[in-house]
């Protein structure tokens, strides 16, 4: 876990991600809330130029996610194990490529939605973090929180969906590796939705 913890200092804006890696990476992804980590293990290896961050304070997740990196001797992965909000607050501008948010916690009780990851704080965070061009990927099985992400996604003038099509957002696309929480949706019977949104000026 030392070698690939991330900590922070008190001051915000003074975490370069591209200092976290011992090799030089082309670009940063971010993943917030990456469970046990099979998303971001699969993603890691297919882009070995591009350094991950995941952020999780589930502890056996954690332990998951460094088993695998441990396993596949991975250099690109870091793992920050608290509030991704937190992080993303120490993070200078335009420095995340893209974004992860993979079956977020979907908080159904109405009095609860204030907890939701997807709000406008944290796309408002993500306007300064991501450079236009860059991509922000959502998955939700949750109908209300469905609605609740395009509600609060559609009226983000910083980002656009690209969606043309229905199956756009029904069909997992090929380059986005399943979720343990995605199985258990989908053996519950449950739809999931896939949301790409570019980050636009
Ligand atoms: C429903 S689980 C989905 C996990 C994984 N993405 C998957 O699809 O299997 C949501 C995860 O988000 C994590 N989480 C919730 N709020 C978070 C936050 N503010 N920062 C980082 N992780 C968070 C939780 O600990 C939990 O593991």
């Amino acid at each position: 876990m030392p070698s690939v913890e991330i900590t922070l200092s008190t001051e915000e804006g003074s975490l370069d991600p591209y200092d976290l890696f011992p090799e030089s990476v082309e670009e940063i992804w971010l993943e917030i809330g990456f469970g046990a980590g099979e998303h971001l293990t699969q993603q890691a290896i297919t882009n070995p130029t591009v350094g991950f961050i995941g952020c999780e304070p589930f502890i056996n997740g954690v332990a998951r996610l460094l088993a695998n990196v441990s396993e596949n001797n991975m250099s690109n992965v870091r793992i920050f194990r608290d509030d991704a909000r937190l992080l993303m607050r120490a993070i200078p501008d335009q420095c995340i490529e893209r974004t992860f948010v993979l079956f977020p916690d979907p908080w159904p009780k109405t009095r609860h939605h204030k907890r939701r990851i997807v709000c406008p704080e944290t796309i408002e965070s993500l306007c300064r973090l991501m450079p236009v061009g860059s991509e922000f990927r959502i998955a939700t099985d949750d109908r209300s929180y469905k609605e609740w992400i395009l509600q609060y996604m559609l009226a983000a003038e910083g980002f656009k969906w690209r969606a043309q099509r229905p199956s756009d957002w029904r069909t997992r696309p090929d380059d986005w590796p399943e979720t343990r929480y995605e199985r258990k949706a989908h053996a519950a019977g449950r739809q999931c939705s896939y949301f790409m949104f570019d980050r636009c000026s």
